[in-house]
């Protein structure tokens, strides 16, 4: 077998291992250790014709479901289309579903594997960096609603994901660097060691030298793991790897979705939050520089969409999930490698922190 990095997601008896490693998905004794008779494999057009040849194991590629390609596609209709192949062709409840893409076909495989027929096994093999690093592992899955992003999903998590290094070489620069932001992210909210690594080693990263791409996925996924395993169901300290997030979606719902990715809009977030934990003393102008220097290293955001409309940013995080009891939830870092959760920040406190990204 090749050099194969393993992490468990310690869930008792839904624990389940990634795997991580360079042209992992050739090999066939990796796959052939997943005990399934019965695999559909959901993809889209795009994924199939740029790395389907690299899955050397032919009954996981033996049955496609090809979805349209595209955020706007993550609704229901794509799932009915998931349920319809899998009831046409007499998929039964031990067989296993197969997300072969980024986070939207991931987040839909695993919304249909949940419900069809009350619940199958699925597997992740995540092809973007963002769904390697983050929405692969732990869980979340689901769909969009007209009214709103991932309001319809459900908990439910893969019994294997695979992460193969090379497929990240056909990924734009710019869903790269998105991806960037949530491995930055880990640094900022639980390890100070690897944030200091990241920054010392970024060009590397920008070259995605082999070793140093496989470090920054395998780290992350094992921040990810920890923190899934010990709240799985966002009750408690899950909630740590929203920082940003709160400023971001913000973001991308008053700019209008797909303008900015994901990744750009959390990354400018982390900057809003780092502003406010100066403000509320948690942090000091030279943490806050260290993280917008090596944001800036990866292209990515350090301030607000020119023009945008600070109150009508305020408003939009009001309506996102994040508000309890009718007070705002924020994720603030403790310097770099620590974060808590707090709802004793101000309206006035927030818009400051606004007002310097403008
Ligand atoms: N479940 C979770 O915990 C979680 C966490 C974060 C984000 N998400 C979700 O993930 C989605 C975003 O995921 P994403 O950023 O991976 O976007 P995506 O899945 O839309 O992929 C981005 C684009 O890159 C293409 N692509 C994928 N892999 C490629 C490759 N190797 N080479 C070339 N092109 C490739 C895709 O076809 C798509 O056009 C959002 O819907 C978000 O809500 C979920
Ligand atoms: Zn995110």
């Amino acid at each position: 077998m090749k050099n194969i990095r393993k992490i468990i997601v310690k869930l008792e008896d839904r624990s389940y291992p990634i795997y991580i490693g360079k042209n992992i998905l050739s090999d066939k004794s990796l796959l052939g250790k997943i005990n399934v008779n019965n695999f559909a494999l959901v993809t889209n057009k795009k994924i199939k014709s740029l790395h389907l040849s690299k899955i050397k194991n032919n009954s996981i590629k033996k049955n496609q479901i090809i979805l349209s390609d595209g955020e706007k596609y993550k609704n229901q209709e794509s799932i009915s289309k998931i349920y319809s192949y899998l009831l046409k062709n007499k998929f039964s409840r031990d067989s296993c579903l197969v997300a072969f893409g980024g986070g939207v076909i991931g987040d839909m495989t695993g919304y249909a594997s949940a419900t069809y027929q009350r619940g199958i096994n699925f597997i992740q093999i995540p092809t973007t960096l963002l769904s390697m690093v983050d929405s692969s592992v732990g869980g979340k899955t689901g769909i969009n609603h007209p009214l709103g992003k991932n309001m319809i999903g459900a908990f439910h998590q893969p019994i294997a994901v695979i992460i193969d290094t090379e497929i990240l070489k056909t990924l734009s620069k710019r869903q790269f660097n998105a991806g960037m932001a949530e491995v930055i992210k880990y640094g900022i909210i639980k390890d100070k060691n690897f944030f200091k690594w990241i920054t010392k080693n970024c060009l590397n990263i920008k070259l995605q030298d082999p070793e140093s791409i496989i470090k920054i996925i395998k780290r992350s996924c094992e921040i990810k793991a920890e923190i899934v395993s010990q709240d799985e169901e966002e009750k408690n300290i899950r909630a740590l790897l929203n920082l940003g997030h709160t400023f971001g979606h913000a973001i991308e719902n008053v700019l209008g979705y797909g303008k900015w990715l994901h990744g750009e809009a959390i990354a400018c977030g982390f900057l809003i939050a780092s502003s406010v934990a100066i403000q509320n003393k948690t942090m000091s102008i030279n943490q806050y520089n260290d993280i917008k220097n090596l944001l800036e290293v990866f292209d990515l955001p350090t301030k607000l969409p020119k023009n945008i409309n600070i109150e009508n940013l305020f408003n939009a995080m009001l309506v996102d999930k994040k508000v309890k009891d009718n007070k705002m939830v924020y994720v603030l870092p403790n310097g770099i490698g620590d974060s808590y959760i707090t709802n004793k920040i101000s309206r006035k406190i927030v818009m400051k922190a606004f007002i310097q990204h403008a």
